[in-house]
């Protein structure tokens, strides 16, 4: 694995495998991998003979009083799994080889409406951070194919509306959530949750569990869905940002003609955000039959 941390480098060492014919699967985080990354990379390698990885935590999608400065960097340990997961090139740039004349002056790319809503509303300006950043390693990688997991369902959604607008030559693929024995889905900032927050914090992917169930056995009433679940949560101790039962094209609230349906959740405990999502898949043949869960 040749670890890389400037574009030209970069663009030198792919353009080899470019020219050969070989398929470049990109895998962009921020590092302080988990399982749920190396399940990227597992399907990345799956995907293409080349396997890139970025590490690189975006200030543009952290608002002024986020977790930036705290966030987990563990570059060594993280350059160890990925040896070990087979990944060909490591991408490890510094600020100022992706912003290199500052934020203020950076072009930004907006994905609207998707990237309003749900974690939009309450982080105002993140998804343009992870738009215009993901639009700026694409450009650097120019990857065939790249990989996100569908944790981030909302960053996955705008990730493949913007390759759409913008007509990248990039397909998106997502990958199932990894999750803890106990259905806590793997995230970088599980680690910041003490004891007792690690033992309540199941109880998020429990209720989604719950809601999905009462949905697929028919309950359409999804305005008392939400609040019921919002209290559980409340109850259990969790700050609830938002619980939205949508259509999961749009994100926008379930039509007539809704395909599939997401239950996106954000939730605080203690200063700890987490968010999660399951999907429901309709059959069109049958008011609210469902076909498949996710
Ligand atoms: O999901 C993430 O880790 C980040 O939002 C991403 C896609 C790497 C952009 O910084």
């Amino acid at each position: 694995m040749l670890t890389i941390d400037n574009t030209s480098g970069l663009r030198h060492a792919l353009q080899r495998h470019r020219d050969n014919g070989e398929r470049i699967a990109f895998v962009p985080t921020m590092g302080n991998l988990h399982e749920g990354h190396l399940q990227l990379v597992r399907r990345a390698r799956q995907l293409g003979e080349v396997v890139v990885v970025s590490i690189f935590v975006n200030p543009m999608q952290f608002g002024a009083n986020e977790d930036l400065d705290a966030y987990p960097r563990t570059m060594t340990a993280d350059r160890e799994k990925l040896f070990a997961e087979g990944t060909h090139y490591l991408f490890a740039p510094g600020v100022e080889d992706i912003y290199p004349e500052g934020l203020e002056v950076q072009t930004v790319v907006r994905v609207p409406d998707l990237s309003e809503t749900l974690c939009g509303s309450s982080r105002p300006g993140h998804f343009d951070g992870v738009a215009t950043v993901v639009s700026k390693l694409f450009n650097m990688v120019q990857p065939h194919v790249a990989v996100f997991g569908e944790k981030d369902f909302q960053q996955l959604s705008i990730i493949r509306k913007m390759v759409a607008d913008l007509c990248m030559p990039v397909d998106v693929v997502g990958v199932p959530t990894v999750r803890d024995e106990d259905g806590l889905a793997l995230s970088s900032r599980n680690l910041y949750l003490n004891e007792e927050q690690r033992a309540i914090a199941p109880l998020l992917h429990r209720t989604l569990l719950e809601s999905r169930k009462a949905i697929a056995c028919g309950f359409d009433n999804f305005l008392q869905l939400e609040s019921h679940a919002r209290m559980q949560l409340l109850q259990a101790g969790f700050i609830p940002d938002y619980y939205a039962v949508r259509d999961a094209r749009t994100l926008r609230a379930v039509v007539e003609n809704t395909e599939e349906i997401a239950i996106l959740a954000a939730a605080r405990l203690g200063s700890t955000r987490l968010i999660d999502n399951v999907r429901i898949t309709l059959n069109p043949a049958s008011d609210w039959g469902m076909l498949a869960t996710r």
